[in-house]
């Protein structure tokens, strides 16, 4: 990481890894959907667990994580390496949820997600929960919203 991504303490700055993440992840959804049409439709979480420092070498690490009809959720893991000593540190995570697009710019369905193993089995089963607590939670807050208004 460059001078340029710095922010006022010195370290890389939050907005940039985060567009590193979406501009990696995105391309796991692209190759996933073989659909160069594909939006960022949220991002599901995205935890900072520590500081990224001018000179480390961050790299990007995504997996398909879950899909849906239309929609596919990537998992990253961002990793900073001491380009002199090259310690590795875990810096942060985040789930990204993509939905891929037709011509007309509608949701359009994705090929399913396969599980080579019982780890990967494991791996869609969470993101599956992830997802519906996630779309039981959005319920209840627009319901709270309605009543507040
Ligand atoms: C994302 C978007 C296409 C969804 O459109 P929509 O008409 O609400 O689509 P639908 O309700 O038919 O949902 C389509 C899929 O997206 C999922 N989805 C839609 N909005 C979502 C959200 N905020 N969070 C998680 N999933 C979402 C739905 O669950 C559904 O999944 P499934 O098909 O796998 O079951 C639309 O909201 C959009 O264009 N947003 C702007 C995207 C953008 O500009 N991103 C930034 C730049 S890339």
């Amino acid at each position: 990481m460059e001078l340029m991504d710095a922010n006022a303490h010195g370290n890389v700055h939050g907005g940039v890894i985060m567009r590193m993440v979406d501009e990696s992840a995105a391309i796991v959804a692209i190759k996933h959907s073989q659909n160069p049409k594909v939006v960022t439709a949220r991002v599901e979480r995205f935890d900072f667990l520590a500081p990224v420092y001018i000179g480390n070498v961050v790299s990007i690490h995504c997996a398909m994580n879950y899909v849906g009809r239309t929609s596919m959720e990537v998992g990253v893991e961002v990793l900073a390496e001491d380009s002199i000593t090259g310690e590795a540190r875990h810096v942060a995570s985040s789930y990204v949820i993509y939905v891929a697009l037709d011509e007309n710019g509608k949701p359009t369905p994705v090929p399913p997600l396969v599980p080579a193993d019982d780890k990967e089995k494991a791996i869609i089963e969470r993101a599956r929960i992830r997802r519906m607590r996630m779309k039981k939670l959005d319920e209840e807050l627009s319901r709270a919203e309605e009543i507040k208004d």
